[in-house]
């Protein structure tokens, strides 16, 4: 690497979210719900050269590994993502990310008349479609405000 190259670090033990779409690792790092209040180590790459997608975001976590319902709705803004887990600087694992048919329980619905905003215990489910997620109980749908909906 020269010197006019400069690398994010590699990190010791933690997450690596690998070739996330180019400008979304803040919408990544909503997701995770991290803010860096949490004093977790936290590292980001964005718009960084890539072979594969030309340019890409890396978000870097220490400490910290990603819950099933975090990595699917990651899915949902980063198709593409690799989620490599970290141990000792070696990487113990790597997965590409898979869009799920719903989400359950994860988004909140963007539609305030929803009955999943009344004061009812109903779950909220979504079904994932290719322009982004849709309600099951009152059809809204939300595209590229999905990191806005987070409520885990
Ligand atoms: N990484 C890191 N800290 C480590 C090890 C790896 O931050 N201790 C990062 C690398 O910088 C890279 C990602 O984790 O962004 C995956 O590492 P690796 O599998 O070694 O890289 P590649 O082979 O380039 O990955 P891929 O084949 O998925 O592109
Ligand atoms: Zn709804």
């Amino acid at each position: 690497m020269s010197e006019h190259e400069l690398r994010v670090s590699k990190i010791r033990n933690g997450t690596v979210i690998d070739h996330v779409e180019g400008g979304q690792a803040l919408n990544v790092l909503a997701i995770l719900g991290i803010d860096g209040s949490e004093g977790l180590g936290v590292s980001i790459g964005m718009n960084v050269p890539s072979d594969r997608l030309g340019r890409k975001d890396v978000v870097k976590v220490e400490d910290r590994e990603l819950s099933q319902s975090e990595v699917d709705v990651l899915s949902l803004i980063a198709p593409e993502a690799t989620i490599n887990i970290i141990r000792e600087f070696e990487v113990v694992e790597k997965n590409r990310v898979t869009r799920p048919e719903t989400v359950v329980g994860v988004l909140s619905c963007p539609n305030r008349n929803c009955i999943t905003n009344a004061d009812e215990p109903v779950e909220t489910r979504f079904d994932v479609i290719d322009s982004g997620v849709r309600c099951d109980y009152c059809s809204a749908v939300l595209r590229s405000d999905i990191a806005a909906h987070i409520d885990v």
